[in-house]
Order: C-alpha cells, then structure tokens, then sequence
C-alpha cells in the first residue's frame, strides 16, 4: 500500500479503492452527534465512513452525506449486516432498511459483521447475490479468524476483499494479517487507538519525542505503514483533524518492530469464538 496523503487509497481484489483512512462511528449517538462528526471529517478531508445497522445512527450518516456537496462517487460508505438478521434469515431486508437509512443506491462495502456460528456461509451467499445486483461495490468480513475464513473458503464464489477486524499493538495477530494479505484480502482495523489507551503504552512517549506526533498519530501511521486500513472514531472536531494529521511523518522499520513487539494477544472487545449477542 502506497501511502501519500488523506485522499490516498487501497486497491481492493475487484479494483475498487477504498480510502485508507476512514471515520468510526460506533457510540456515536444518531442526530446531531454523527451529523457533526461525519460533517467535521469531510472537511478534514476524510471520504471514507464506518457504520453498521447495529450503531443506529445510519439515518445520521446519510443525512450528513447528503448535506455535503461532495459527489456520491467521491464517497466511501461502509455499513455491516447484524448478526440477528443472519439468525432469521432477514439479510436482504437488513441490507435494504440500511440503504434506505442511508439515503444512498448502493453502499461501497458491505460487510457480515460477525462470524454467527452455522447461519454466515449462507449470509455471504446472499451478500453474494447484493454484489452481483450492484448495490454493494465491494463485499467483505468482520471478526473472523483463519478457521472462520477458511469455513467460508469452501463455499465462498466471491472472495470477501476486506477483513474488519479488532487490531491494535496488544492485539496485532500477525498470522492473520499475513493469511489475508496472501488471499489478496484488506485488513482493516478497529478499535485501532485502543479506545484512547495507547496513550497510557510508555514506549509511545519515546516515539512521541522522537517524531514529535502523539501516540494516537503514531498508530494510526503503523497502520497504513502495514497496509492496513483504519477507522478511528471521534465525536470531536480537533480529534478528528489530529487523527489525520499523520502524513508529514514516516516511522522507521525498527520502530515498526518495536510497535509490533508490544503484542499481547489481547481483546478488548469480544472474542470473534466466544461472542454471545
Ligand atoms: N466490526 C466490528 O465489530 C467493530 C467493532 C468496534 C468498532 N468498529 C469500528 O471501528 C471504529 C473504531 O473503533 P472504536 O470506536 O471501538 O475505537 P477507537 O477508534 O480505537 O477509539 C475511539 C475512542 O477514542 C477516543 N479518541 C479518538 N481520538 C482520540 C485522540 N486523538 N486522543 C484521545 N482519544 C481519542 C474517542 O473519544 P471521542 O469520541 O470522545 O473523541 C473514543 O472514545 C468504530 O467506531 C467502528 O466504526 C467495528
């Protein structure tokens, strides 16, 4: 992945581009909370929005989207199917209701948001059929794991080109990255500033006076230095341009290393084998 600055972009398997610095906004309240912090990012620069049906702020999103003057096609808009659809067999109509909350014809990638044992060998081939229909110009995966993906290998017509996945220096999963990577597959990073805890990591504090950038930008770089595409999430306006204020620097290998040796194998969030919503 050729870093350049925040217009720039990853190729996905399908030749579609999909900006490598996005905006999270989960927790971020429907109305005038996401409306703002979508509003703030495009001016910042950013073209690239992470949502899914289970944040219920789609309505938001879109209508932050649609206030702009920027051109559909300049845009990038994740959304992601809720486990409950894939368990009652509603995927088309989950897909649906959340282009309808969007205000949009078609999504840039559509992704199942968690692995939900038995039911997501058949979400994805209906996910399958959303691409072939046009309305979904990339298709993807959240939370799986090599055995997961390896499941949906068998099945799968259509590679899924992305993997959202928790990432972050305690949880870096190296194997995992590698095992996409060689499928041709994008990793992307949630929760990638570790919900403001890098900051509290005393290796970050070295970096911070070496590169004079905080531990957040410092992240978000080893990120992209990875070829990893990331989305962190603020509700504030200062955040959200210092969060992309990471192209006038370059970490070095070494410090590459240093950020990856930080490994613990450790979620925050739920394990993608042992969640229960
Ligand atoms: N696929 C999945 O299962 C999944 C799961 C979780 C998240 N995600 C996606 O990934 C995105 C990012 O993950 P995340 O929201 O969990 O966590 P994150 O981006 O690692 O961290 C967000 C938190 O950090 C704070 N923050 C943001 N910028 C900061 C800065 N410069 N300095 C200090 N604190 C800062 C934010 O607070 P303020 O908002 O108050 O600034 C917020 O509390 C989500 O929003 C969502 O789109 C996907």
């Amino acid at each position: 992945m050729i870093v350049s600055d925040i217009k720039g972009s990853v190729e996905l398997a399908n030749g579609v581009r999909m900006p490598y610095l996005g905006l999270g906004v989960f927790k971020t309240q429907d109305g005038a909370e996401v409306e703002n912090a979508v509003k703030w990012a495009l001016e910042a620069g950013y073209r690239h929005i992470d949502t899914a049906a289970i944040y219920q702020n789609e309505r938001g999103v879109g209508n932050a989207l649609k206030a702009s003057a920027i051109p559909r096609d300049e845009l990038f808009i994740t959304t992601k199917i809720w486990n409950d659809n894939q368990r009652n067999g509603t995927v088309i109509e989950g897909f649906e209701e959340s282009l309808k909350l969007l205000q949009t014809d078609y999504v840039d990638l559509y992704l199942i948001h968690w692995p939900v044992k038995g039911k997501f060998t058949a979400t994805w081939k209906t996910i399958e059929e959303i691409y072939r229909s046009g309305r979904a110009r990339a298709i993807g995966v959240s939370n799986f794991l090599q055995h997961h993906l390896e499941e949906l290998f068998q099945s799968a017509e259509i590679m899924p080109m992305v993997n959202q996945v928790e990432c972050h220096p305690y949880l870096v999963q190296q194997p995992l990255i590698d095992l996409c990577h060689s499928y041709n597959i994008v990793y992307e990073a949630w929760s990638p500033i570790m919900r403001g805890k890098v900051n509290d990591i005393p290796l970050f504090g070295k970096l911070s006076q070496k590169y004079q950038k905080s531990p957040v930008q410092i992240v978000l770089r080893w990120d992209l230095q990875k070829g990893i595409v990331t989305i962190p999430k603020s509700v504030h306006q200062e955040r959200i341009q210092h969060n992309a204020d990471i192209f006038d620097f370059e970490l070095t290998l070494e410090d590459i290393d240093l950020i990856d040796a930080l490994d613990q194998d450790r979620h925050f969030g739920a394990h993608p084998d042992t969640f229960t919503f």
